[in-house]
C-alpha cells in the first residue's frame, strides 16, 4: 500500500472514531454489535480480507485461495470457525491468531503472516502515538472479525 493510501487508511478509521465516539469506544464482540458501526466494519474489514487473506484462504474462505498450494501446511477453511466451535463465533481466538504477535511470541513462526505487525508498520503515520497506531491496528481486526462472522456456514 502507498504511504498516500495508508494515511488516508488510518485518517479514515480516526475521522470515523470522531463521528462516533460512543460507539467505536465501547470493547464490544462482533456478536453483539448493534447499529451504525456493523456496516462500516463489514465493508473495512471485507477490503481487507480480499486484499490480504484471499490470497491464501480464497474468496469465499474455504481455503483454496492461488497461493495455497504453494505452502507448506493447509490454510484453514474460514466458513467452518463457528461450526468448529459448536455454533459460536470464537470472536476472541479468532482475533489473536490474525493479530499473531502473542501467538508468535509463544509458538513461534508460523505460515500465516503476522497481521498484527503488518497492521501496526501499515499505520504507522507522522504524529501518530504507539497507543493510536495500537487503535488502528485493534479496528482492523475487528472489522475483519465482523467480516469472517457473516460468511460462517450455520
Ligand atoms: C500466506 C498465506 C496466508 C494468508 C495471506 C492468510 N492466512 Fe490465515 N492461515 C494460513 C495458514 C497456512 C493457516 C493454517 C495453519 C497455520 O496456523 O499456520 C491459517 C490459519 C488461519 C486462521 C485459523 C483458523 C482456525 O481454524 O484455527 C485464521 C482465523 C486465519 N488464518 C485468518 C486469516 C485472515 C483474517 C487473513 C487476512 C488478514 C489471513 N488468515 C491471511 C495462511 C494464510
Amino acid at each position: 500500500m502507498s504511504r498516500t493510501a495508508s494515511v488516508l487508511y488510518t485518517l479514515c478509521f480516526f475521522g470515523a472514531l470522531c463521528l462516533a465516539p460512543p460507539v467505536f469506544a465501547t470493547d464490544d464482540t462482533p456478536g453483539e454489535d448493534a447499529g451504525t458501526e456493523t456496516p462500516l466494519r463489514l465493508k473495512l474489514g471485507g477490503n481487507d480480507y480480499e486484499t490480504y487473506c484471499a490470497s491464501c484462504h480464497g474468496v469465499s474462505g474455504r481455503g483454496d485461495g492461488p497461493v495455497a498450494e504453494f505452502l507448506a501446511l493447509t490454510p484453514a477453511d474460514l466458513t467452518q470457525l463457528s461450526r468448529k466451535n459448536g455454533g459460536r463465533f470464537p470472536a476472541e481466538r479468532v482475533a489473536q491468531i490474525i493479530d499473531g504477535r502473542q501467538d508468535v511470541r509463544i509458538h513461534g513462526t508460523r505460515d500465516m503472516p503476522v497481521w498484527g505487525d503488518w497492521f501496526d508498520v501499515e499505520a504507522e503515520s507522522p504524529g501518530l502515538r504507539a497507543s493510536e497506531r495500537e487503535m488502528v491496528v485493534q479496528e482492523r481486526i475487528k472489522a475483519l472479525l465482523v467480516y469472517l462472522e457473516t460468511i460462517q456456514v450455520k
